[in-house]
């Protein structure tokens, strides 16, 4: 079937707590749930094209982005994809970003740096010794602007982990398709701390509304399907 979307396909593959928070006070990659597994995060990769993440996100968990097993490559490989999906990260100051790291260097993904033209060029040449770099946008990243880079790069599915002011950003212009959520035991806390989606908030009128498709309860987490309904 054609794809009419002028980006790819999105979706949030992401972990959160009983209260709604998606690191802890201490901004560690946290678990969300005791006796927590990564199982669905790294069969939701399968499915991507690329994976996306945050500047923060990028700076704070420096994460590889990979599907971890042979047997997941495989599957990838079948589904006639590339091992290992495309590494994205938006990060608006790319100045002080560290190009060494799991997410630079661990695995064989491609990885592809959105930036505005706050990074200087001396950087990007820097950055580009190991990605693909765009400039889009003068202080911010242009998001929209980067999804139809992606979907003219052949991506057609991007999943996108977070954090919260990435999935505000994309919520806020109407970029996400489908939302899969695991909903831990534990309660986080902390008033400053990361949530799904944090950004400026949406109001009555303009708070985004799902259908839910799917619930499947395990002794210490949820995992929920949704996805955005557009009116
Ligand atoms: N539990 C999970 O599944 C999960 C998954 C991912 C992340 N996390 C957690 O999330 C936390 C970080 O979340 P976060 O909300 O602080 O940051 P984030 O969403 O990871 O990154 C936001 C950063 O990206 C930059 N950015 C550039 N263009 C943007 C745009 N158009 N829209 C939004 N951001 C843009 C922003 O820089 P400027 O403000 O300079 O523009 C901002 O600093 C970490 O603690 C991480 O562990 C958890």
């Amino acid at each position: 079937m054609e794809n009419k979307l002028k980006r790819p396909f999105v979706f949030l593959c992401t972990g959160m707590s009983f209260d709604g928070k998606i690191s802890n006070y201490k901004k560690d990659c946290s678990p969300i749930s005791s006796c927590d597994n990564r199982e669905m995060l790294y069969d939701c990769r399968v499915q991507a094209d690329a994976v996306m993440i945050g500047g923060n996100t990028l700076k704070l968990d420096d994460s590889g982005l990979t599907v971890k097993s042979e047997e997941r490559r495989q599957k990838r490989v079948a589904l006639g994809k590339s091992p290992e999906p495309i590494k994205v990260s938006v990060i608006s100051d790319a100045n002080y970003l560290q190009t060494r790291g799991d997410f630079f260097d661990k695995g064989d993904g491609r990885k592809i740096i959105f930036t505005s033209s706050q990074t200087s060029q001396e950087k990007i040449d820097e950055i580009k010794k190991k990605a693909s770099v765009f400039v889009t946008g003068e202080k911010r990243v242009d998001i929209e602007k980067a999804l139809e880079i992606l979907q003219n790069e052949g991506i057609k599915s991007l999943m996108v982990e977070g954090g919260g002011e990435l999935i505000a950003s994309l919520l806020e212009k109407d970029c996400v398709d489908e939302i899969n959520l695991k909903i831990g035991n534990l309660l986080l806390g902390g008033r400053t701390t990361a949530t799904l989606v944090d950004g400026e908030g949406f109001d009555a009128l303009n708070a985004k509304k799902v259908e839910f498709l799917k619930v499947d309860q395990y002794p210490n987490f949820l995992i929920i399907k949704a996805r955005i309904i557009r009116d």
